[in-house]
């Protein structure tokens, strides 16, 4: 095969990771690891997006998320706008299409967008002639989430082909989960879940997963566990009896952590709820990675905004050092 068929292809938004291809996942973590040390200040900020403007309309609380794209943003030396449901015309009651016809009028050239509701991204695409990136939608993709987790995890582990991850907990509510999953299954990663039977998604049978009944019997065999937020905002009756059940459970505690292989980390893509899926004890251990996964998003996201905005024509990051 000759190089420009193994080039991947451009991306025109980054709504889900079901819109990627394996070749698509590994130059978006390729781009970010060149990028790393600008995030993480190692080096000064590029100028690679220097006369762009970056709007970050978030009509959904969010805080590491937000704040990680207005850095990454700021680190290439766009223009950042911050935009948010309370304060604007949106909380007045104006409709998203004439948001998104504002901010087309505006001159914005890319927009990052997080909203309550799924399919807000894929909405906004068809009203915007710019790329939209997804930063959060409902219960459906959280793809910079997914990318920032398997660079985190590539960083510590390599290759992830044949490498094991368990997921664990609220499934159900989660964006994280089923972005997460394709993510690491077109890295060739094998994928567990364990959940309570009522906070399953019906359909994860057919998103290529095994399910495990019991925590403690997959530890000692996976290389990263992975746990969920119990989304308490997004449930509106009981759906398992109590919090120390839940821990008891399905929770990542000391004993638990006991269990893993020397190799293992532990993952979460915040907020955490200590005490609950996860122990103070296990969140501040050294097999956490929690903080790195926060700094990490930088460059992830960098590469994200780099390749929508700056490669479109398939140059390379070495441009943007
Ligand atoms: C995630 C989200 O908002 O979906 N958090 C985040 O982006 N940092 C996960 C969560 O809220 O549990």
């Amino acid at each position: 095969m000759t190089a420009i068929a193994t080039e991947p292809a451009p991306m025109p938004h980054l709504l889900g990771i079901d819109d990627l291809d394996t070749a698509q996942v590994v130059r978006i973590l390729d781009t970010a690891e060149q990028l790393l040390p600008i995030a993480t200040r190692e080096r000064n900020t590029v100028p690679t997006l220097r006369g762009k403007v970056v709007c970050n309309l978030f009509l959904e609380d969010s805080t590491r998320t937000r704040i990680s794209f207005d850095l990454a943003a700021k680190r290439l030396s766009a223009e950042v706008l911050n935009f948010s449901a309370k304060g604007s015309s949106v909380s007045k009651g104006e409709s998203f299409k004439d948001t998104a016809l504002t901010l087309d009028a505006m001159g914005v050239d890319c927009v990052v967008v997080r909203s309550g509701s799924s399919g807000a991204p894929l909405q906004l695409a068809r009203y915007l002639d710019v790329p939209i990136l997804n930063a959060g939608d409902g219960w459906h993709q959280h793809p910079t989430q997914a990318l920032l987790d398997v660079f985190t995890m590539r960083r510590h582990l390599g290759d992830l082909a044949g490498r094991h991850v368990v997921i664990v907990g609220d499934l159900l509510h989660s964006r994280v989960a089923r972005s997460e999953v394709q993510a690491l299954t077109l890295l060739g990663a094998k994928v567990s879940v364990v959940a309570p039977p009522t906070l399953l998604p019906p359909q994860v049978e057919g998103w290529g997963v095994e399910l495990v009944a019991d925590l403690d019997e997959v530890l000692p065999d996976v290389d990263v566990v992975y746990l969920l937020r119990v989304q308490r905002e997004r449930m509106h009756r009981a759906f398992f009896p109590s919090s120390r059940e839940y821990s008891r459970l399905w929770g990542m505690d000391a004993r638990r952590l006991a269990l893993l292989g020397e190799q293992a980390i532990v993952m979460h893509p915040g907020p955490m709820n200590r005490g609950v899926e996860i122990s103070g004890e296990v969140a501040d251990s050294d097999r956490a990675v929690i903080t790195e996964q926060v700094t990490n998003g930088i460059a992830v996201r960098m590469a994200c905004l780099y390749l929508l905005l700056a490669a479109r024509g398939g140059s390379d990051a070495e441009e943007a050092r």
